[in-house]
This record gives structure tokens, C-alpha cells and sequence, in this order.
């Protein structure tokens, strides 16, 4: 059994296959519609989420599964002091597979200890979310054709934000891979990420703080919400949430191959003008995210054997 609660869980290998069953069940979904009969998806989420809760049941839906599962922390046993070792142990009778989205770093790795079922982390703190990732690999590389040979522009809360965390992660076992982290000096990338991941593997980064001057580099600016839930005070939030505001004008430095993605949820990173670019792929970037979680979910439950991917 496999739980994949850090980006690293996953090999290139396994990477390359969920992305090309990913591709597949994008192609002709119908093919896929039956595969998880008869199986639950639990989502247990003790944190605000819109796309990563509804894709993941989006996707088991599309698999032809059921799902279960809730949606705060407010409305589950945890309000009355239930741990999640004791959660897991309950839902792994109840469920096939479990996606788990919690405030606390490290709270999807105890519940994966505790489970008979696979366990995702779908987002744990300012820390990992492999699905994201996942998402974010699939469109790149459907949009780009490789993960190879390209500089990534990762822009805006750099500090708290974990899809950037994971998403350095992942894209550094590609070839030639160079990141430009734009970000205000209090929410440049922790500390672990540039001694121990980029640092001692090698690998090339600049840190700036002005995004025109290196808009013409980048085949890819990944736009990244301010997280507001994590900071101590509010008056920092208010200081650094508008730090930088993408818009139609910034985007003529811009290549014209270049993508642009985002998570999302958006707040004001993204001027709405540039929606309308082509280049603007944040929208395709969400509709990908199912794809590459009901891959993941087929994967995790064994029922890839057999499809020719
Ligand atoms: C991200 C998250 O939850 O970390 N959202 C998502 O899963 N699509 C990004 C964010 O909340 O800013």
C-alpha cells in the first residue's frame, strides 16, 4: 500500500505514468467511467478548500466511485477532540482511499501511519501538496510537451505558499530546470528549500524582487496567492498582500510562449484583464487537476495494471 503525502513519494517513474494515464483519461474520460466501482473516497478536510476537495470527488465520481467524507474541521469528531490517528483508523473501514487537507504540517504523514487505506495529503499546512503538483506537471506538460529545459518564474508568498514548496520539489529531478523566485525579502522561500534542496543539489536560481526586468526569461510564472491564514499579524498581511499585481501591462515583457499559471484561489495577483491572454492557462490549469487525480486515485488503488498507458 502507498500513501503519497510529499511530492517525493512518487519516482519519475511513477510521475511519468500518472501523467500519461493522466493525459489518456483527459483524452477519452468515458474509457475510465467504471474503473472505481464499487470504491469510496474519503475527503477529510480540516481546512477551507474549493478545487482540491471537489476535484479529488469530481474525480472519483468520473471513475464511476462514491465518496464520503467532510468539509471543516467544525463538522467532524476533531471539533470535539478527536485525533487524527483515531479519525483514520475509523475511516480506513469506511472508505478504499482517503485525501486529507490539514492546517497542521505533518498531520496527513500521522494519519498515513495509523491507515489501512492510501492516504494523499491534499495540502498540510504551509508545508507540501503533492496534488497541486501534480496538477501543475500534467498542464505543463501537456501545454509545453516537456518538463525539461525551462525557467520557472515563481511569484508572490514564496514563504507559506506549499504549492511552490512542492512544486521545486518535484521539478528539479527535470532536466535543466531553472527557477526566478520573485517575492518580497520576508516571503522569499524558507531557508530548508535553498540550503538543502537547491543548494546541495545544484541547482540554478536567482532571488529578485522586481518582476518586469525578468519577465523576458521565463517560459513559465507561476502567480501565487499572499496566505493570509498563515500570518502572525494582520498589518503584515495588509503590508505585502499587493506586493505584486499581475496585469496586461506586465505581460507585454512577457514572451509569447510564455504560461502563466496559479493555483487559485485568486485575490488580487491576477488583474482579471489578463484572463483574456491566451497565455493565461490557470482556468485549463484547474480542469487538468481532475484529470490528474483521478490518475492518482487509479494508481493508489491498483487498478492501472491493466490499462495500456
Ligand atoms: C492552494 C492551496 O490550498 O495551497 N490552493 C489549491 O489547492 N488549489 C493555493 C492557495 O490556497 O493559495
Amino acid at each position: 500500500m502507498k500513501h503519497v503525502i510529499s511530492p517525493l513519494d512518487l519516482s519519475v517513474e511513477e510521475l511519468d505514468h500518472i501523467l500519461a494515464l493522466a493525459e489518456k483519461m483527459y483524452q477519452n474520460p468515458e474509457r475510465y467511467a467504471h474503473l472505481c466501482e464499487g470504491k469510496k473516497l474519503a475527503t477529510l478536510f480540516y481546512e477551507p478548500s474549493t478545487r482540491t476537495r471537489l476535484s479529488f470527488e469530481a474525480a472519483m465520481m468520473n471513475l464511476g466511485g462514491k465518496v464520503l467524507g467532510f468539509s471543516s474541521a467544525d463538522s467532524s469528531s476533531a471539533a470535539k477532540g478527536e485525533s487524527v490517528a483515531d479519525t483514520i483508523r475509523v475511516i480506513s473501514s469506511y472508505a478504499d482511499i482517503c485525501a486529507m487537507r490539514h492546517p497542521k504540517e505533518g498531520a496527513p504523514l500521522v494519519a498515513s501511519q495509523y491507515a489501512s487505506i492510501p492516504v494523499i495529503n491534499a495540502g498540510d499546512g504551509g508545508h507540501n501538496h503533492p496534488t497541486q503538483t501534480l496538477t501543475d506537471l500534467l498542464t505543463i506538460k501537456s501545454l509545453k510537451s516537456s518538463l525539461d529545459n525551462l525557467t520557472i518564474g515563481l511569484c508572490g508568498d514564496l514563504k507559506f505558499g506549499r504549492t511552490v514548496h512542492s512544486l521545486i520539489r518535484a521539478m528539479i529531478r527535470y532536466k535543466n530546470v531553472k527557477f526566478v523566485m520573485i517575492s518580497p525579502d520576508e516571503l522569499r522561500i524558507p531557508d530548508y528549500l535553498r540550503t538543502e534542496v537547491l543548494d546541495k543539489q545544484g541547482i540554478s536560481y536567482k532571488e529578485v524582487n522586481v518582476l518586469e526586468p525578468v519577465m523576458p526569461e521565463l517560459d513559465l510564472l507561476y502567480m501565487t496567492r499572499v496566505q493570509r491564514e498563515r500570518f502572525f499579524n494582520e498589518e503584515d498581511y495588509i503590508r505585502l498582500k499587493d506586493s505584486f499585481i499581475l496585469d496586461a501591462k506586465k505581460m507585454k515583457y512577457a514572451r509569447e510562449d510564455m504560461l502563466v499559471l496559479h493555483p487559485l484561489p485568486r485575490v488580487n495577483e491576477i488583474a482579471t484583464e489578463v484572463d483574456h491572454d491566451p497565455r493565461a492557462v490557470y482556468f485549463k490549469q484547474a480542469q487538468f487537476g481532475v484529470y490528474a487525480r483521478m490518475a492518482l486515485i487509479t494508481n493508489l488503488l491498483g487498478l492501472d495494471g491493466d490499462l495500456s498507458c
